[in-house]
C-alpha cells in the first residue's frame, strides 16, 4: 500500500519532467518523420503513460526513464488501434528495449502484429504476444529484426502464415505459434531465419503441409507439429530438414507413412508418431532415417509391421508400440535393432496389442532374459496374447493343451475337446458330442468367440505353435492337419469314438497325449 502510495506521489512529482523528456525525445527523431507525422505527432514515453484512456499501458523494470528500459510489460485494453496509431510510435523512446511482452486483456483487443512498434526497437531480442486476435501473420511483420532470437505468438487465433510472415531476422532461434488456429502456411512464410532452431506449432489446425514449407530453416532442430489435423505426408513435405533432430507428430490423423517420407531427415535422432491413425506403413517409410534413437507408434491402429521396417534405422533403441493392434511382431521385424535393446537406457513397450500365441513371439523370451532395460523386462512381463482356438487349430499345428500350466488335468482336455469342437466348425462337420468334464456348452463358446488371453511369457517357448506356411484363410484346411505332431488326428479318432465313458478308458495313443502333456507342465513349471 505505502509503495503504491509513493509510487503515485512519484508520477505526480516526475509527470512534468516526463514531458520535457518526452519532447526532447520528439525534437531528436523529428526529422525522420517529419514527413510522416504532420498533425500533434505528441511522442509519449511508453514506460509512463499516465493517461487513464490510453489503449496501452506498459510496466519497465527498473526505470521510467526515457532511451533507458531493456525490459517492458504492455497490457492492450482498448480495441480498434490503427495499425499506424501514434501509440506505436511511441516505442520510439524505449530504442535499448531487449525483452517486450503484449498481453491482450480484452477480447479482440489486437488484431495485427504491432510492426510499427517493432520498428524503433533494434536491440529487441525477445517478443511475446498472447490473447490477441491476430488473423494472418503478414510480411515482415518482425521488422527485419537483427537481434530478435524468440518470439512467440501463442493463443493468437492465428489462421494463416503468409509469405515472408518470418523473414529476414538473421538471429532467431525460437518461434512459438502454440494453440492457434493455423491452417495454411505458405511455402515461403519461413525465410532467411538462419539460425532458427525450434518450431512449435503444438495445438493449431493445420491438415496439409505443402511440399517445400520448411527449405529455408535448414538449421532447424526440433519441430513440433502435435496437436494437428494432419493426415497426409510425403516424401517431400520435410524437404530441407537435413538437421532436425526432434520431429513431434503425436495426435495428428495420419493414416498412412509411404516410403521415403522422412528420407530428408538423415540426422533426426527422435520421432513421434504416437496417437495418429496409422495403419499402413510402408516397408521404407523410414528408410533414410539412419540417426533415428527413439521412434513412437504407440495407440495407432497398425496391425503389422513390413518385415524389413527397421533395416533402414539400425540405430533404433527405443520403440513403442503400444496400444495398437499388432497380431504379430516377427523376429525379422526386430532383429535389424535387437541388439541396441538390451541396454540399460533402451526401450522396447508392446503391451494392449492382439498378439496371437505362436512361436513369431518366441524372440521374447530371450529378449526378456537378455535385456538390461527395466522399462523393456516389465513391458515384455505384461505382453498377452490370445489363444484364438479356432486359427490356432487349423493354421496352427501344436499341441494346445500344453499352452496353459495352470490347467488341470480335466481342463486340458476340455480344451482339447473346444479345439476339436471349432476345427470341425471350419470343416463343416456337423456332427457333435459331449465331451467328457464339467466346462458348459456355453462356457465354450463363449471362449472360443474372444479368445483366450495369456501371458506370453509365462507360456514355454518351446510350446509356442507355429502357423503353417503356405495356408490362405480362405481355403478349407486339410483334414488331417500335419503328420509330424499327430496330435489333432488322435484327437479326432477320440472325437469319433464313442465318450459315455470317462477319459480313464481313452484309447491308449489319447492317453499317452495326455500324458505328454502332463510331462510337458512338470518340465516347465
Ligand atoms: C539507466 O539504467 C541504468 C541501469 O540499467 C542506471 O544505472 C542508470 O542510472 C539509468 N539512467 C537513468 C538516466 O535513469
Ligand atoms: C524487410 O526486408 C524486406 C526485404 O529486403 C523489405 O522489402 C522490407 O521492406 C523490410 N521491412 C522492414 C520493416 O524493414
Ligand atoms: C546477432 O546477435 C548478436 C548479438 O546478440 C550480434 O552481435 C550479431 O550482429 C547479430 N547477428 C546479425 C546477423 O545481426
Ligand atoms: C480447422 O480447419 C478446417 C478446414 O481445414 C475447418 O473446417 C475447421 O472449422 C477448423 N477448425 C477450427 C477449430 O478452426
Ligand atoms: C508434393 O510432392 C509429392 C511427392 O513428390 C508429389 O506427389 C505432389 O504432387 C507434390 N504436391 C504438389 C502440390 O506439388
Ligand atoms: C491410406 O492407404 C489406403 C490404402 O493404401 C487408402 O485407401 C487410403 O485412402 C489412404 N489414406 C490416406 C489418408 O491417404
Ligand atoms: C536365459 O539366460 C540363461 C543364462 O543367463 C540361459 O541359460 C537360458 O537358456 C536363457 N533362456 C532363454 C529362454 O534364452
Ligand atoms: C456346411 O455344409 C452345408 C451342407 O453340406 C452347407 O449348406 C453349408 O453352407 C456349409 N457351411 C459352410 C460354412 O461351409
Amino acid at each position: 500500500m505505502g509503495r503504491r502510495i509513493a509510487g503515485v506521489i512519484y508520477i505526480l512529482i516526475t509527470f512534468a519532467l516526463v514531458n520535457e523528456m518526452s519532447i526532447n525525445v520528439y525534437a531528436r527523431d523529428n526529422n525522420k518523420r517529419r514527413t510522416k507525422e504532420k498533425s500533434g505527432g505528441f511522442q509519449k514515453n511508453i514506460c509512463d503513460i499516465t493517461d487513464r484512456d490510453s489503449k496501452v499501458h506498459c510496466y519497465c523494470e527498473n526505470t521510467r526513464e526515457p532511451r533507458n528500459a531493456t525490459k517492458a510489460e504492455c497490457w492492450v485494453f482498448n480495441g480498434g488501434i490503427p495499425r499506424d496509431d501514434l501509440i506505436w510510435q511511441s516505442f520510439a523512446s524505449q530504442p535499448i528495449l531487449q525483452t517486450l511482452s503484449f498481453n491482450v486483456r480484452v477480447d479482440g483487443a489486437l488484431g495485427y502484429i504491432p510492426t510499427k512498434a517493432l520498428l524503433y526497437l533494434q536491440r529487441l531480442r525477445s517478443i511475446n504476444i498472447k490473447y490477441g486476435n491476430i488473423v494472418d501473420v503478414t510480411p515482415y511483420s518482425f521488422a527485419n529484426l537483427t537481434n530478435l532470437k524468440e518470439a512467440s505468438l501463442s493463443q493468437n487465433q492465428i489462421e494463416n502464415l503468409q509469405q515472408y510472415a518470418f523473414a529476414h531476422l538473421p538471429n532467431i532461434t525460437t518461434l512459438n505459434l502454440e494453440e492457434n488456429m493455423i491452417i495454411d502456411i505458405d511455402t515461403e512464410a519461413f525465410y532467411d531465419l538462419p539460425k532458427l532452431q525450434k518450431l512449435v506449432f503444438t495445438k493449431n489446425n493445420i491438415s496439409t503441409i505443402r511440399n517445400g514449407t520448411f527449405q529455408h530453416t535448414f538449421n532447424l532442430l526440433e519441430l513440433d507439429l502435435n496437436k494437428n489435423n494432419i493426415y497426409h505426408l510425403n516424401r517431400r513435405t520435410f524437404d530441407g530438414l537435413a538437421n532436425l533432430r526432434k520431429l513431434d507428430l503425436r495426435k495428428n490423423r495420419i493414416q498412412n507413412l509411404t516410403e521415403f517420407t522422412f528420407a530428408e531427415l538423415w540426422n533426426l535422432q527422435e520421432l513421434l508418431l504416437g496417437k495418429n491413425d496409422l495403419r499402413y506403413i510402408s516397408e521404407r517409410a523410414f528408410d533414410g532415417l539412419s540417426q533415428l534413437r527413439k521412434l513412437s507408434l504407440d495407440d495407432n491402429k497398425l496391425a503389422s509391421l513390413p518385415s524389413g521396417l527397421f533395416e533402414g534405422v539400425r540405430g533404433l533403441s527405443s520403440v513403442d508400440l503400444r496400444s495398437n493392434e499388432l497380431h504379430a511382431l516377427t523376429f525379422d521385424n526386430i532383429k535389424p535393432i535387437l541388439d541396441n535393446l538390451k541396454p540399460q537406457n533402451s526401450n522396447l513397450l508392446l503391451e494392449e496389442n492382439n498378439f496371437v500365441c505362436d512361436c513369431r513371439l518366441k524372440w521374447m523370451h530371450s529378449l526378456r532374459n537378455e535385456t538390461k532395460s527395466q522399462n523393456t523386462k516389465e513391458s515384455l512381463d505384461s505382453v498377452t496374447c490370445k489363444m484364438d482356438p479356432p486359427i490356432v487349430s487349423s493354421a496352427y499345428n501344436k499341441m494346445p493343451d500344453a499352452m496353459d500350466d495352470k490347467l488341470d488335468y480335466n481342463q486340458d482336455i476340455l480344451h482339447a475337446g473346444l479345439t476339436i469342437e471349432t476345427l470341425n466348425d471350419k470343416m463343416n462337420v456337423t456332427e457333435k458330442k459331449t465331451l467328457p468334464g464339467d466346462l458348459s456348452k456355453d462356457d465354450a463358446n463363449e471362449i472360443s468367440k474372444k479368445g483366450v488371453k495369456r501371458t506370453v511369457l509365462k507360456i514355454p517357448a518351446e510350446t509356442l505353435p507355429c502357423p503353417r506356411e503356405a495356408i490362405k484363410t480362405t481355403e478349407i484346411p486339410p483334414y488331417i492337419v500335419d503328420p509330424v505332431i499327430p496330435i489333432q488326428n488322435e484327437m479326432k479318432t477320440f472325437r469319433f469314438h464313442d465318450t459315455n465313458s470317462a477319459y480313464m478308458k481313452l484309447r491308449p495313443s489319447f492317453g499317452s497325449v495326455v500324458l505328454w502333456s502332463i510331462s510337458f507342465r512338470f518340465f516347465f513349471t
